[in-house]
């Protein structure tokens, strides 16, 4: 049993899992793992040393070595993530490192050599964490678990959006595409595929608002 309040929000790319758990952990004053962020700067990591990905050795040793600090600047809605040093928060927000990462997470001795370092986000008062796996192994012994799923379209829309936003551009249906291939690989995957945990509550997205999914998130931890 696990004594730390830990709320897994998992499901595939442009759901709204970063949104949703930010506001969570904001509401309940726990802290925040955005998961994905860590693969991705994993994959920025491995593709800076021009390495082999099929060179696990290589692979874990840099996983084991990662220098990765996320630091919340004051006023800023997304937390700025240093890799060995240097600010790469915006690059790793990147279709191209999404990627990247989702190639490189498939590949089960990455899984294994990073999972440790999730787990350490686990802290008193409690965490919201974010991914595609939190539930199911990551945190599997979570207290609130949730699973979040919206149709292709309308989760490239949502990526359109918040590309937009960050003050980048994108063509709808190629990120419709580059969504659909990255979800049927992170789903088919034989190393902790994107699947909704047994325990999970599943809401769909689709037609729901922000506030909507925000409302629903809460039952659960109310309940
Ligand atoms: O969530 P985000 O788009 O930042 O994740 C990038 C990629 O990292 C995903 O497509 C997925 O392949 C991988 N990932 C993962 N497990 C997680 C989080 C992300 O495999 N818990």
């Amino acid at each position: 049993m696990n004594l730390i309040p830990v709320l897994t929000i998992d499901g595939p790319s442009g759901v709204g899992k970063g949104t949703v758990a930010r506001i969570m952990a904001q509401k309940l004053g726990w802290y925040l793992l955005d998961s994905g962020a860590i693969y991705r700067a994993f994959a920025l990591a491995v593709n800076g040393r021009n390495i082999d990905i099929s060179d696990e050795f290589s692979l874990v040793e840099i996983a084991n070595n990662l220098d990765l600090e996320f630091k919340a600047e004051a006023g800023a809605e997304l937390v700025s993530v240093y890799l060995d040093g240097k600010d790469v928060s915006k690059v790793l927000r990147t279709e191209q490192t999404g990627e990247m990462a989702s190639r490189i997470a498939s590949i089960g001795v990455v899984r294994t050599a990073l999972l440790k370092r999730q787990q350490a986000f686990a802290k008193i008062p409690g965490l919201v964490a974010d991914g595609r796996d939190m539930g199911t192994v990551v945190f599997a012994d979570a207290a609130f678990k949730v699973f979040l799923t919206a149709s292709a379209q309308e989760r490239a829309n949502r990526r359109l959006k918040q590309l937009q936003n960050q003050g980048s551009e994108g063509i709808i249906s190629q990120i419709l595409a580059d969504v659909m291939v990255r979800d049927e690989r992170d789903s088919s995957r034989k190393h902790s595929p994107l699947i909704p945990a047994k325990d999970a509550l599943i809401i769909d997205t689709t037609e729901l608002s922000i506030d909507e999914v925000i409302t629903q998130v809460s039952e659960l931890i109310k309940a």
